[in-house]
């Protein structure tokens, strides 16, 4: 039985047998048809040989990808609660948060969410998100430029980080398990302080 909390990713991995890493690609594929949200009755409609068809175009899209992209990954699972919207993209080694919301997938799915207005350089507070306790547990501390960044953030709280400043590193890597995946949520709004 799939981990995911998302009855759309479950539904694809457990009724379709689709591996989770294919699910990110159906999803932006499926978007075009059905909009930002993919429910379960959205994938049953699309039918199983549909959605097996889907699944091996998304798998030859990403082998035909530049070579960048086979980086080794971790899947993060967003969550948008204030739209009821929730998906899984892939975190590649070396890349931030922020990275995610930039890739192809990503700029699809959390583009309108994850601005990264200062491009990383944690001036603007537009890559601030939750991240779970796990995940929280796992990467450094803020230092002070980021926490003096996320006081001026929207609704700020205990589980707050910059995206910027939150990479997938070689330990993280090893020690965040694939049928896992870490949660990062997205908060109700903005505030963008980039002058
Ligand atoms: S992109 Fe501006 S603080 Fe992260």
């Amino acid at each position: 039985m799939s981990q995911s909390t998302d009855p759309a990713s479950s539904f694809l991995k457990d009724q379709v047998g689709i591996d989770e890493n294919l699910h990110a690609g159906i999803f932006v594929a499926l978007q075009t048809v059905y909009g930002k949200q993919i429910e379960v009755s959205h994938l049953k409609s699309f039918g199983i040989e549909g959605l097996k068809a889907l699944a091996e175009s998304v798998k030859l899209e990403q082998r035909d990808r530049p070579r960048s992209n086979h980086r080794p990954f971790k899947m993060i699972h967003f969550r948008i609660p204030h739209h009821k919207s929730a998906f899984d993209l892939p975190w590649r080694l070396g890349d931030s948060i922020l990275d995610v919301a930039k890739s192809p997938d990503g700029a699809l799915l959390l583009g309108e969410y994850m601005e990264g207005t200062c491009g990383g350089q944690k001036s603007c507070c537009t890559c601030h998100v939750y991240l779970d306790e796990k995940l929280l547990s796992l990467v450094p501390p803020p230092d002070k430029g980021e926490l003096d960044m996320l006081d001026l953030a929207y609704e700020p709280n205990m589980e707050s980080r910059l995206g910027c400043q939150i990479r997938l590193t070689p330990d993280l890597l090893q020690q965040i398990d694939n049928d896992s995946p870490v949660t990062v949520t997205i908060p109700a709004d903005v505030n963008n302080v980039w002058t």
